[in-house]
């Protein structure tokens, strides 16, 4: 898929002001810094369209951006660690809930992970409550670029060991680098065939 348009639409602080559910949609989360605005600028092709940042917790609302006018990509705030008040946390974790509980329009999470890290609980936990609730998830490794060439197979494999302790099926993992522009056609590929669901 190719995408021509790419437009910033709106931040919500409240899920009920999100725009209509009218179109499919897809949201990136994970934890605080792990690369979630920085990929949707390397899949847009746009370098400034959502706002990205070396300190934890620059995302802080359910932020929306059309794409080509026919769905949806939302950048959510980070979980966990962030640079903000723990009342602030606790207040991202209410809106990001409700969001992901109530959203009918949400066709698929992003769960984005640090490639460079061994599988943290607070992730493992997280996609497991997505299991509960029945989210559909997909699992992204980020800043693939960080690692050293014989890291990489082995912190991958690593990873999906980790998960099939809990999973009986693994989950569709990317492996992305938005420094290195590398997984976006995979991930626009799998967009475009979830789109024919809709
Ligand atoms: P919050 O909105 O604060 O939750 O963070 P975020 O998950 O949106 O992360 P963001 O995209 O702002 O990126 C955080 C930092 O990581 C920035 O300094 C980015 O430049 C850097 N970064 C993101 N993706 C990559 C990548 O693929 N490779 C490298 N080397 N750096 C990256
Ligand atoms: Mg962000």
């Amino acid at each position: 898929m190719e995408i021509k348009k790419a437009e910033f639409l709106t931040s919500s602080s409240k899920p009920e002001h999100c725009p209509d559910a009218t179109r499919p949609e897809y949201a990136f989360i994970g934890r605080s810094n792990v690369g979630k605005s920085s990929l949707i600028n390397m899949i847009c092709n746009k370098s400034s369209l959502a706002k990205t940042s070396s300190t934890p917790g620059k995302t802080q609302l359910i932020n929306h951006f059309n794409i080509n006018d026919q769905w949806y990509l939302v950048d959510l705030p980070g979980y966990g660690y962030a640079k903000v008040s723990k009342t602030q946390i606790k207040e991202f974790k209410l809106l990001i809930d409700a969001y992901l509980r109530h959203r009918t329009n949400l066709m698929c999470l992003f769960i984005l992970v640090d490639s460079r890290h061994k599988p943290q609980k607070s992730d493992l936990e997280f996609m497991h409550l997505m299991g509960t609730w029945g989210v559909p998830f997909v699992i992204v490794l980020t800043k693939l670029d960080k690692l050293k060439a014989s890291e990489k197979e082995n912190n991958v494999e690593n990873y999906k060991k980790a998960l099939l302790e809990e999973w009986e099926e693994l989950p569709k993992i990317f492996i992305t680098s938005a420094e290195k522009k590398e997984g976006k056609d995979e991930i626009l590929s799998f967009i475009e065939e979830v789109n024919l669901q809709w």
